[in-house]
């Protein structure tokens, strides 16, 4: 991808001589104005294809073939988001939550946050054993686990009022309908995650969900076809219906059940005994509504950035580390660096890597600390990124890794989340990441409806200091309450040529290692020059602040980790890879380029204009 025509927002390298001078750099840029701001409207070539990308080749094909009859981003988005949720069982869903950036090829974009929210009842207490620690188990799999879904409303929201008005809701849910009646041969990585024996305990305690992927007590197998009929019929009624089905009708009549049995089987008590305080109930359901939010945006080396607003952490973080990074001298840094014989997916210089996990370990503990739903909690997002703040962190950033250091374990890789990408012939764009939280949510399978639920309550700093899944912590700010939403770190992003076209759409799951995966991307193609595909292949490190750990994919240099660990980094090497980005990049000239991260088994599907 090349620079836009626009001012690019990089500083002289030359120039930073000096912690001090930096933040007058920055500041003075800042009073400038942006680059948005300063220049003309440029033409705004249109894409010569549109693209869908998504972690499933069956539900790229569905998105893929709405665009080809007629439908614009949006409605590929949709329908594709609707295919997952039968193709792709493990994050795919009905029964989680997820966000949706949309950039228009003219005009402003437009931010949907489909997040799931907590019951009205849900009280921090419901999640500590009986000593009153926190319990891992009640905070991911039992019945209390289950925030309030938002898929279903969100996906028919977009199409509402975003759709081409080509297609109905209903002819969207009809691939998804078929895929799931006629049913689709299971592969392999399916397979491998249903092998694993936590997840199959998790699975087996959900009657409906031993039944859907343990048929006659054994798991699903490759090639097997696998129909889920309660799941079509769920999706038909939806289809037809829209929220009403899902939120107050026989959807919502299936949820609430399925909870309470489930509450009645973790308890061994009866149903009568059993306190419903802090399960789904058919008001919360009744009361879901998604949130059209305004869409974080910034400037990078020319490219307008647009990306997640909170309740997600996921664009806070992304904008800092570009703007810290951006006031380093990489490129001289770049140029005194010999590569040497090193592939270049993997020759970053290691003092440019040192300035980029400082910068990250500043970004993850503002997350930490500030932020949370903006619906409850005042988040500062105009101080975190403000020319102030990131001076500071660029300030902080010496010759060697902040003293900072306590090392706790690192977090599990889960695959609780799917992000697709999908760019119309006309140039609009649909960056949208969608989640059950764990790989396969809660493990908790609404009977008669066909799907499983989140565990999102997870999400929540449930105790001051206690990590959740990914060894996150949290405070205050993302303390759980009656129908706040957790926070997250999902950053479906969008990048605007000098503000114009559309150049980059792309997000990933992963966690909070979606975060440093998408910086990755656009850090690798912006500030190394390299394609798309290079940048999405090439190996990851990954950095939150808690534990001290930065961890690094395989395949970067011994000597590279080495001089990283003489600076003071603590490093691990888990035999790991993580995050599986779905991007669309478009280049000056209108060529598109789609990409389905070989990390997972996705595919991109390119649709002639
Ligand atoms: N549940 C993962 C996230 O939202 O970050």
């Amino acid at each position: 991808m090349s620079e836009g025509a626009r001012p690019s927002g990089r500083l002289d390298p030359g120039r930073i001589v000096a912690g001090a001078l930096v933040a007058v750099l920055v500041c003075f840029q800042v009073n400038c104005g942006s680059p948005r701001d300063l220049e003309p409207e440029l033409p705004r070539p249109k894409p010569r294809s549109g693209m869908v990308v998504s972690e499933s080749p069956l539900a790229s094909e569905v998105g893929a073939r709405i665009l080809r009859e007629g439908g614009n981003a949006v409605d590929a988005a949709v329908a594709t988001a609707l295919a997952l949720a039968v193709v792709y069982p493990q994050a795919g869903n009905l029964g989680g939550g997820g966000f949706a950036l949309y950039v228009p090829h003219e005009g402003e974009p437009l931010f949907l946050d489909f997040r799931e929210r907590a019951p009205a009842t849900a009280t921090a207490d419901r999640f500590t054993d009986a000593e009153g620690k926190l319990s891992t188990e009640l905070a991911l799999s039992s019945p209390w686990s289950v925030a309030v879904p938002g898929s279903p409303a969100g996906l028919f929201e977009l199409h509402k009022r975003l759709g081409s008005n080509n297609f109905t809701f209903a002819a969207l849910c009809k691939p998804a309908v078929q895929l799931a009646r006629k049913g689709f041969a299971v592969d392999a990585s399916l397979v491998r995650l249903l092998a694993d024996d936590d997840l199959q305990a998790r699975l087996q305690r959900s009657p409906g969900a031993r039944d859907q992927f343990y048929p006659s007590g054994k798991s699903l197998a490759v090639g097997e076809r696998f129909v889920q009929e309660e799941l079509a019929v769920t999706l038909e009624m939806f289809g037809k219906q829209g929220p009403e089905f899902f939120y107050r009708g026989l959807t919502s009549r299936q949820i609430s059940a399925e909870l309470r049995q489930q509450a009645e089987l973790h308890t061994g008590k009866s149903v009568a005994d059993v306190s419903a305080r802090g399960l789904v109930s058919a008001l919360d359901l009744d009361d879901y509504l998604p949130v059209w939010r305004s869409p974080l945006r910034g400037w990078f080396r020319g490219m307008e950035v647009i990306t997640v607003p909170p309740p997600s952490s996921g664009g806070i973080a992304l904008l800092q580390i570009l703007a810290v990074l951006d006031g380093f001298p990489i490129e001289a840094e770049r140029r005194a660096t010999a590569p040497g014989s090193a592939p270049k997916s993997v020759a970053l210089p290691e003092r440019t890597l040192h300035w980029w996990i400082e910068g990250l370990r500043c970004a993850f503990a503002e997350r930490a600390l500030h932020l949370g739903d903006p619906d409850h909690v005042a988040v500062p997002i105009d101080r975190l990124l403000s020319p102030e703040w990131i001076a500071r962190a660029r300030v902080s950033i010496g010759e060697a890794a902040s003293a900072d250091i306590q090392a706790q374990a690192p977090a599990r890789e889960g695959q609780e989340t799917t992000h697709l990408s999908v760019l119309d012939g006309d140039g609009n764009a649909v960056s949208l990441t969608t989640t059950l939280n764990s790989s396969f949510g809660s493990g908790i399978f609404v009977r008669g409806a066909g799907f499983l639920l989140n565990n999102e309550m997870d999400d929540f700093a449930l105790e001051a200091g206690a990590s959740n899944q990914f060894g996150l912590v949290g405070s205050d700010a993302n303390s759980l309450a009656p129908g706040k939403r957790p926070l997250s770190s999902m950053t479906p992003t969008v990048l605007r040529r000098g503000g114009g076209s559309v150049a980059l759409v792309i997000g990933s799951p992963g966690g909070p290692r979606i975060i440093t995966s998408v910086a990755a991307v656009i850090v690798r193609t912006l500030l190394f020059d390299e394609t798309l595909s290079e940048a999405v292949a090439a190996p990851r490190f990954h950095q939150q602040w808690r534990p001290t750990l930065t961890e690094f994919e395989p395949g970067w240099p011994v000597e590279l980790l080495d001089a990283l660990r003489r600076r003071g980094h603590v490093i691990g090497t888990p035999d790991l890879r993580w995050g599986r980005v779905q991007a669309v990049s478009v280049s000056d000239d209108g060529i598109v380029e789609g990409v389905s991260d070989s990390r997972g088994t996705g595919s991109a599907i390119s649709v002639q204009r």
